[in-house]
């Protein structure tokens, strides 16, 4: 791993932050574009100098293949707020060798536990999770209203 730039993940966590909220809660993407912009924003507001946060490349061969953007939180944990690998790039353990490659930074930090959040929809990165030893803690579960007229508010 080497240290990351940010501004080129930019809108590709805003795309990624995007999808889910389409899928998830029914906004249309100009809205979900425009909550992803301030998520990003609100989460890194010093981008890549944020405190407390870490920023890192994968490599392979010396080419940048994916990135991990992760935060150091109190009570020796560590919450992964993206980890994302290039689509031609994908399929081939790049993206178990990044997560594995975050926890060994980690220990050398003291961290003692990983979280991060993934929707249902997400398959793939459910699967990377579980295949390095992930344990789901919490269900937010949802159902889609289809009779609502009016907005309360
Ligand atoms: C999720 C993501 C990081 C996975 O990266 P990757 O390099 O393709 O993953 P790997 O090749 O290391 O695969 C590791 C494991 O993940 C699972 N996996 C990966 N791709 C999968 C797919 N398309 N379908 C099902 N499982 C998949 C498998 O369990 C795989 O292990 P296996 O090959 O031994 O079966 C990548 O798909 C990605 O960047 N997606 C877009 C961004 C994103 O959604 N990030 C997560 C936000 S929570």
């Amino acid at each position: 791993m080497a240290r990351s730039g940010f501004d080129d993940g930019v809108p590709i966590a805003v795309d990624v932050y995007a999808e889910g909220l389409i899928r998830n809660q029914h906004v249309d993407a100009t809205a979900a574009r425009a909550a992803g912009e301030k998520a990003v924003a609100d989460l890194f507001p010093q981008g890549i100098d944020t405190p407390g946060m870490l920023f890192f490349d994968g490599l392979a061969d010396g080419v940048k293949i994916g990135w991990v953007w992760l935060a150091l939180k109190s009570l020796n944990t560590s919450h992964i707020y993206m980890i994302f690998v290039m689509e031609g790039s994908r399929g081939r353990g790049h993206g178990r060798a990044l997560i594995q490659a975050v926890e060994r930074e980690l220990v050398g930090r003291g961290v003692r536990q990983i979280t991060l959040n993934v929707f249902a929809y997400n398959e793939s990165a459910r699967r990377l999770y579980q295949s390095v030893g992930f344990k789901p803690v919490s269900q937010l579960m949802t159902k889609t209203i289809n009779n609502c007229r009016e907005p309360l508010m």
